[in-house]
């Protein structure tokens, strides 16, 4: 996505089409596939077909105040007599978000059913009232999840972070068009960020063999990636920090990979880790793939981690040593 323009010029495409009332979820890549293959040589008739169904479209379909702020934007297309949008906008509540155009490439900016998904665990989990000062999304894509805790939680410090340049540069946009202040940053490797922070947050890929970087999880199915962020994301935590973390976990034979390497690594250490089914059946298309031919259903998930307070931890210590040396006073034999 080189030629985009400036993030004012993207917002200023968001105002427009918010004035106008536009709306679009988008669906799954397979959804969209089968709903377009209906009528493959289909026309845009209006801004849910140019802004969600990436349709192509002819002179005089759009007002002329689209069409200039798609040009300063960078995202007006030409194909010959046609033109088309170099992204797609979602709708999420008030918020509208810039992503990639149909279909995706490696560079695509994701934003999908996943993205509701995740965005309602993290509104369900935050419900309680609670307020961390300092936020990262890691793998934010469009900044749906990192903006969607902005506007519940109001942190003092709030980081968007992916692997992808594109990302950033809608995250940004879709950012400042929600009133919502963030830093964005260009970082690939969770393990090299410098914390702490109080709340991490992610949706990372987790289809297995998946190809594009925004959905390629790698090994275990497609859960190694999901595995590592939520290791190495707890890690950035500070006392009484969260973690929250949705993605998709592969059940072989009823057995879920995922759940049992992190139950196994978070067994010891100052780690509550909470794990829930989300939806028990996702993406079940991916099951004809070769890379889950053992594979029964792949599972949404919601993860939590809570590091447990070190001050807590240091009273519970003294708690038992006081009771202990109370037990030796008293003459009982140390048990
Ligand atoms: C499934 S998408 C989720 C995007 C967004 N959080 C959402 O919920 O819509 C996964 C995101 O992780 C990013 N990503 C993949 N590998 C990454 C890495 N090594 N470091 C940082 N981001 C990465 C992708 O570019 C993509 O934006």
């Amino acid at each position: 996505m080189k030629e985009l323009g400036g993030t004012e010029a993207l917002v200023d495409l968001l105002q427009a089409l918010a004035e106008r009332g536009y709306r679009f979820v988008p669906p799954t890549p397979e959804t969209h596939r089968r709903v377009l293959s209906r009528a493959p040589k289909a026309r845009a008739k209006d801004l849910r077909d140019v802004f969600g169904w990436s349709l192509p479209f002819s002179e005089g379909t759009l007002e002329p105040e689209i069409i200039a702020r798609m040009g300063a934007a960078g995202v007006l297309r030409r194909q010959g007599q046609r033109s088309k949008s170099g992204v797609r906008v979602a709708s999420l509540g008030s918020n509208l978000f810039l992503h990639s155009a149909y279909p995706a490439d490696d560079g695509a900016v994701f934003f999908g059913p996943d993205t509701y998904r995740f965005v309602d665990f993290l509104t369900r989990e935050l419900g309680d009232g609670w307020r961390p000062r300092r936020v990262l999304d890691f793998g934010a894509g469009s900044g749906a999840g990192g903006i969607a805790v902005a506007q519940i939680c109001h942190p003092e410090r709030l980081v968007l972070a992916d692997v992808n340049p594109a990302a950033l540069r809608l995250a940004a946009a879709n950012g400042r068009f929600a009133g919502v202040t963030a830093e964005v940053r260009l970082w690939d490797d969770l393990q090299r960020v410098e914390g702490p922070f109080d709340l991490v947050i992610a949706n990372p890929p987790f289809i297995a063999d998946g190809g594009h970087t925004y959905r390629n999880g790698r090994g275990m199915h497609g859960a190694e990636l999901s595995l590592q962020w939520v290791q190495a994301g707890s890690d950035l935590l500070a006392d009484d920090g969260r973690l929250l973390v949705y993605t998709g976990a592969a059940i072989c034979g009823g057995r879920d990979a995922l759940r049992e390497a992190l139950e196994q690594s978070f067994a010891d250490g100052p780690f509550d880790l909470s794990y829930r089914e989300i939806d028990p059946d996702i993406f079940g298309e991916e099951l004809s793939r070769p890379a889950y031919r053992d594979v029964e259903r792949i599972a949404a998930v919601g993860i939590g981690v809570r590091r447990r307070e070190r001050v807590s931890e240091q009273r519970e210590a003294i708690q038992g040593a006081k009771a202990f040396l109370g037990l030796v006073m008293a003459g009982a034999p140390p048990s």
